[in-house]
């Protein structure tokens, strides 16, 4: 079982906290060509057939004309036996949001939608140099739920001008429209965005440490006590409404991607496409190579598992690491796992290690005390 992941590499304009790969150009036709001929020729040699998800992600799938979904998917099921229940996500702008395009993703197959509204705060929203207001994603989701039971909102904490009370805001709004999934990201500052310039000249500041923690504090507490499982660190769902898509990247799943910049993972190699459009469409059509690949050393596997798996709420499971590694981490790891027991970070549970919502806001730092 694997999932597909395509990306739709365009953007109507560039957002300051932004590094996905997208370009602000229109030649969206030629593009996805070269995508459904990369399907076509499957150029890294997948043998694994059956899929259980397909996801659009970006950049902004929802720019894109239905009929190039449509001929995606149709390419996707031609070339893969696609299950029948299969979950397939678009993420959607809130601009781009109306009821013809609603009906006619239903139409299509989608039966995910994934809407990046960020913050519900337009001052903090015209700093990320977002597309639309407040108002838009909240109408946007108004009329999603007219249409879709299962779709999911993304929001961020730690942006320039969040506060405790921005965040506090966030939530009332978000309880409020009760959707059955939400991932809120912590913003990182990441190298070549507006944002990164800008901080390096002392001409935005980032709201402090605590201050983020505090943020992060509100989240899982209003979540919760909403009926929202946090089933990994930024993704929260109502029972029943997990993405399936990224459960399997946690459950070591292979998944296949296409496009500019796509990843994918058999469970031997890492690949990755060439992050540049005009690069990866000549490249396809001359038949030539347009991914690089890395072989995974058993020691990064392992480290793999133990990085995605701290995150999620099932923990790290020392019977899967010995099973399918032969590694003991409780023995290889014990002093390290008992003073993060004791400074309450993580909790043990017979086999498993999970993170304990202080150690949710410390991860990075943990994973690196129990990683090989
Ligand atoms: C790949 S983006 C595409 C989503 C869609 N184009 C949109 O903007 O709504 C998916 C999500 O990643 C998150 N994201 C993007 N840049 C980020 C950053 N620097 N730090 C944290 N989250 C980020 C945003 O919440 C965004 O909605
Ligand atoms: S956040 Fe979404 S819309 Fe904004 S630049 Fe990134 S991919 Fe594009």
């Amino acid at each position: 079982m694997a999932g597909v992941y395509i990306h739709i590499p365009f953007c109507k304009k560039a957002c300051h906290y932004c590094n996905f790969h997208f370009s602000t150009k229109k030649n969206y036709t030629v593009l996805v060509n070269a995508i459904l001929k990369e399907i076509e020729i499957n150029q890294k040699k997948f043998n694994n057939k059956n899929i259980s998800t397909i996801y659009f992600g970006g950049g902004t799938p929802s720019i894109i004309e239905n009929r190039h979904i449509q001929k995606i998917i149709t390419k996707v099921k031609n070339q893969y036996n696609v299950f029948k229940n299969c979950e397939i996500t678009l993420e959607v702008n809130p601009d781009d949001v109306n009821r013809e395009k609603l009906k006619n993703w239903n139409k299509i197959g989608i039966n995910r939608l994934s809407l990046g509204v960020q913050t519900f705060d337009n001052n903090i929203l015209k700093k990320l140099n977002r597309i639309h207001t407040a108002e838009m994603a909240i109408s946007a989701i108004e009329e999603i739920k007219k249409v879709y039971n299962n779709y999911s909102i993304d929001l961020m904490f730690g942006t320039p001008g969040s506060t405790k009370k921005s965040i506090e805001n966030d939530l009332f709004i978000l309880k409020k429209l009760n959707p059955p999934h939400v991932s809120i990201y912590n913003m990182t500052l990441e190298k070549r965005t507006v944002f990164y310039k800008l901080f390096k000249n002392n001409k935005i500041s980032l709201p402090n440490e605590n201050s983020v923690l505090s943020q992060y504090d509100l989240i899982l507490d209003k979540l919760e006590k909403s009926g929202y499982e946090n089933y990994e660190i930024s993704n929260f769902a109502k029972k029943g409404y997990h993405s399936r898509h990224n459960s399997n990247y946690w459950k070591d799943k292979e998944y296949i991607g296409y496009g500019p910049s796509a990843h994918s993972y058999n469970k031997k190699y890492r690949f990755w496409n060439i992050s540049d459009n005009k690069e990866y469409i000549r490249l396809i059509n001359k038949g030539i190579r347009v991914y690089e690949r890395e072989r995974l050393s058993p020691t990064e596997k392992i480290n793999e598992y133990i990085l995605t798996r701290i995150r999620t709420s099932k923990g790290v499971d020392q019977r899967d690491l010995l099973k399918k590694f032969r590694v003991d981490l409780f023995k290889d790891k014990f002093d390290d796992i008992k003073l993060l027991e004791k400074k309450n970070l993580v909790t043990i549970d017979k086999n498993q290690i999970k993170l304990t919502n202080t150690g949710k806001k410390l991860s990075d730092s943990i994973t690196e005390k129990i990683i090989y």
